[in-house]
């Protein structure tokens, strides 16, 4: 069952701690990821994502019980990006100093649409960059927003530096989920959006405890921002927080190796196309360095197993879960970790057989991404065998193609 799932590199974090320390909460606090929790309940197309019980997954780890955070239903944009980019500006179109609010951002998919949305809500011109990589359908959907869409030559990078240039050209307000030098106030915004996931995720679990909390990481804006609820209220017992990430964009993993953030050169792209970042944000930084005890990456090679299999569940128990290839990666990693006997000691990770009482709950993050739609509309990865399995995802994304981002989960559940 495990055969696929597989890890490249792993690095233990001695610096990691139970107790936050107030330099890490005045750079990143609690009260502005709750005062963001509990603003988006307000607003009226707020409902709390599903935490899901995988329970075939749970048995194939030989671990109590693995949940899962679906955010392929948030606010019909299949992502849980649109927690950040809509609530930061929410927040920035609070302060009257700024006057007729104009905000950008380059993108190559949910950041953009998240951002094109929340500009919607509040009444501010958007304008978003993309490359010229970046699907035509993708362009559409955030155009649908009410966007400008501005195309440029070339990748990721020169959609950035269009951007920054037409911002500082026209006084347009840049909304970027990754935080450098100089520029924090508005990733912090979009970071505490992101938690709003930990605060349902802590109400879902009704008490109960994890044991162990796995996150994906890119530019680890996401898992930065998951990680300091889960500080502030399990504190002294804390779950062993494992990040993951792709080990053609290992920059988690190479900063916290050397105790320092270190530019990644990424040689080839990831399929997992969200974790393609070479650079933690500096934002994240502080909060991966402490809270963080693992790190693992992954290669290619189980995504396409893992999509399907989480559309495909083993058990008929759970529901079928439509996710993206980054949405594979927490429970690649788990059964990967669990394929290598001292590396899952080394976490604390022990087969439920024997250990009577210990409860195993394991949260992961799952999210739709029109990249996912694309390597479907490819085929990639497909045996002979797995043809059936394709062929229900492929309905599945025609409906989600046909209507915008919006019919996946009313039509499932
Ligand atoms: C499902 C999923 N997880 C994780 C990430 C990475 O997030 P971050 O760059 O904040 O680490 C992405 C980015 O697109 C994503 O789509």
């Amino acid at each position: 069952m495990t055969a696929p799932y597989s890890h490249t590199n792993h690095f233990h974090n001695t610096e990691q701690s139970n107790d936050i320390g107030a330099t890490v909460d005045a750079l990143f606090s609690i009260d502005d990821c709750a005062t963001a929790y509990s603003t988006i309940r307000q607003w009226p197309a707020y409902q709390a994502t599903p935490l899901i019980s995988m329970t075939d997954i749970a048995a194939a780890a030989g671990v109590n019980t693995v949940y899962y955070k679906d955010e392929s239903s948030r606010f019909g944009l299949g992502s849980f990006k649109a927690l950040g980019g809509s609530y930061a500006i929410e927040c920035l179109s609070q302060d009257s100093s700024r006057g007729d609010l104009v905000v950008c951002t380059a993108t190559d998919g949910n950041h953009g649409r998240a951002v094109a949305w929340g500009a919607s809500l509040c009444g501010a011109e958007c304008h978003v960059f993309i490359h010229a990589n970046v699907s035509e359908a993708r362009a559409q959907a955030i155009a649908l927003l009410g966007a400008v869409i501005h195309r440029v030559e070339g990748n990721y990078d020169d959609s950035i530096a269009a951007c920054n240039e037409q911002a500082a050209l026209h006084g347009w307000q840049i909304v970027s989920d990754t935080s450098w030098e100089g520029y924090r106030d508005i990733p912090k915004m979009i970071m505490a959006g992101y938690s709003v996931m930990t605060f349902e995720m802590m109400d879902q679990l009704d008490g109960e405890i994890p044991s162990h909390v796995i996150l994906q990481a890119g530019c680890g804006a996401m898992a930065g921002a998951l990680t300091d609820p889960v500080w502030h209220h399990w504190g002294a017992r804390l779950p062993t927080i494992i990040m993951v990430e792709s080990d053609r964009s290992d920059c988690v993993y190479q900063s916290l190796k050397r105790d320092e953030i270190h530019l990644v050169n990424i040689v080839e792209e990831t399929v997992m196309a969200g974790l393609s970042c070479g650079e933690v944000s500096l934002l994240a930084w502080p909060l991966i360095q402490k809270g963080a005890s693992h790190v693992v990456t992954i290669p290619d090679a189980g995504v396409g197993p893992m999509v399907r299999w989480l559309a495909n569940p083993s058990d008929g128990e759970r529901p079928s879960v439509i996710g993206g290839e980054c949405s594979a990666s927490g429970l690649i990693a788990l059964l990967a970790i669990q394929h290598d006997p001292a590396l899952a000691h080394d976490m604390g990770i022990v087969s439920d057989a024997g250990s009577g009482d210990r409860t195993r709950a394991i949260p992961t993050l799952s999210c739709m991404t029109t990249s996912s739609q694309a390597r479907y509309e490819r085929g990639y990865e497909l045996t002979p065998a797995e043809r059936s399995d394709q062929l229900g995802m492929i309905v599945l994304h025609l409906m989600y193609d046909r209507d915008e981002f919006r019919c996946i989960l009313p039509t499932r559940r």
